[in-house]
């Protein structure tokens, strides 16, 4: 145990399971990713500082927004390991988020748009396909559903 954690600070597993509804398992997983760290007690269990539980809830709520877990590992690099993150230390990490997340808003907003329409895949089933894809022209912008990734 780091002589600077006060014991109240340091979480066994099962309070951490219980408190983030994560099982133990991933908790390891999220470890062994840089995502989290976990100290050591005398008898080699896994203890947790308060401040993880922050960790893992925004590791929990990348995922469901489809955000890889190496964005999020590259991200907590540059956070503190052994102490909680500062005010400063999110706010910069937001920014970074923010970015991500307008592109991702703008992806949606764009897929919901375009859901009936032509996407620009190159599979020409639609009716649209005809005027906003002909002979698959937008295949030679690049690959995939190239109409998605236009700005709104
Ligand atoms: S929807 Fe696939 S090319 Fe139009």
């Amino acid at each position: 145990m780091s002589s600077s954690a006060q014991p109240k600070d340091l979480l066994t597993v099962g309070e951490v399971t219980a408190r983030t509804g994560v099982a133990a398992s991933a908790l390891r997983f999220y470890e062994a990713e840089g995502l989290i760290t976990a100290e050591r007690n005398r008898g080699n269990q896994r203890l947790y500082r308060r401040h993880m539980l922050r960790r893992i809830s925004l590791i929990l709520a990348a995922r469901r927004l489809g955000i890889p877990l190496a964005d999020v590992a590259q991200i907590f690099t540059t956070l503190p390991a052994d102490e909680a993150p500062s005010h400063r230390d999110w706010v910069r990490v937001s920014r970074v988020w923010k970015r991500e997340l307008e592109d991702r808003r703008r992806y949606i907003v764009n897929l919901e748009r375009q859901l009936t329409a032509c996407i620009g895949c190159g599979c020409l089933s639609m009716r649209s396909c005809d005027l906003l894809n002909p002979d698959d022209r937008l295949g030679t912008r690049g690959q995939g559903p190239v109409r998605l990734d236009e700005p709104a």
